[in-house]
């Protein structure tokens, strides 16, 4: 594969942990401009997924390429500047608590020490004002709701000018209107030309933002396309994820 090859792949990658397999012959495409949403269960292995391609732990079999360079067979300094590719809102948001909004969504501009300093606050702010919360700039993640505190990890996200976002599970824990202005800000993100990588167990979140979708069922992808093909689909698993009968939720 050329190394700019512009996507990210996996190609049959297993993963087992503490005696249990996590992921079997697991494929992914994640092309340019694409804004695609991983779908499964509560410990399905869907982070597992994303900490994968970060490099964050290793397949015991497969391929994992980024921008066509395979970061499976080699020592990590090797893509580290593939990986800087990538930027992450973790599920929870995982924001510094003894450093303020503006040093969280600074710190990795901060830490490279590449641009000057007044070149990073306006970054800084630029990154605020586009989700949000500017006004919250000099507070501690403490002082924030559930809902800002995404916001402010997709701004620290953006202030790396990543090529690819990964979400891992964005509206988890928020009420409506949370759930609706995180909605607006990965569409505007898209309409920007980012591409994204979500996982979710959330329908409605993944059908608003995404138009290809991939289901994690039992450690395989159960399906991968579009949300007319999904919808159609009458594979019974993936059937059970869409509408679960009565019956599967008491399992
Ligand atoms: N170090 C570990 N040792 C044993 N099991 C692990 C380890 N790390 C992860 N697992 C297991 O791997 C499975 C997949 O975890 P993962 O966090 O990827 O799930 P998930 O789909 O993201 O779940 P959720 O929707 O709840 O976030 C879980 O059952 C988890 O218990
Ligand atoms: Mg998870």
């Amino acid at each position: 594969m050329p190394q700019n090859d512009q996507c990210i792949r996996m190609e049959k990658v297993g993963y087992q942990v503490g005696g249990r397999t996590i992921l079997t012959d697991f494929d992914l495409l994640l092309e340019r401009g694409v804004n695609r949403t991983i779908l499964g269960v509560s410990g399905s292995g869907k982070t597992t997924i994303l900490k994968l391609i970060l490099g964050l732990i290793h397949p015991q079999s497969g391929r994992i390429f980024i921008n066509g360079l395979e970061i499976t067979d080699q020592p990590e300094a090797v893509y580290r500047e593939q990986r800087k590719r990538i930027a992450v809102v973790f599920q929870g948001g995982a924001l510094f608590d003894s450093m303020t909004v503006g040093e969280n969504v600074g710190y990795r501009l901060f830490e490279e020490g590449r641009l000057p300093e007044a070149e990073i606050e306006a970054i800084v702010r630029e990154k605020l004002r586009f989700v949000g919360v500017e006004a919250s700039l000099d507070l501690y993640p403490a002082e924030l709701s559930g809902g800002m505190k995404k916001r402010v990890a997709i701004a620290r996200a953006l202030a790396a000018d990543p090529d690819y976002i990964f979400f891992d599970e964005p509206t988890t824990g928020l009420d409506p209107i949370g759930v609706y202005n995180i909605v607006s800000l990965m569409r505007r993100l898209q309409d920007a030309g980012k591409t994204t990588l979500m996982v979710t167990h959330d329908l409605a979140t993944a059908f608003a933002t995404s138009q290809r979708f991939s289901l994690l069922h039992e450690s395989r992808l159960a399906f991968e396309g579009s949300e007319a093909d999904l919808k159609a689909c009458d594979l019974a698993n993936v059937r059970e994820f869409l509408q679960p009968t009565d019956a599967s939720l008491f399992v």
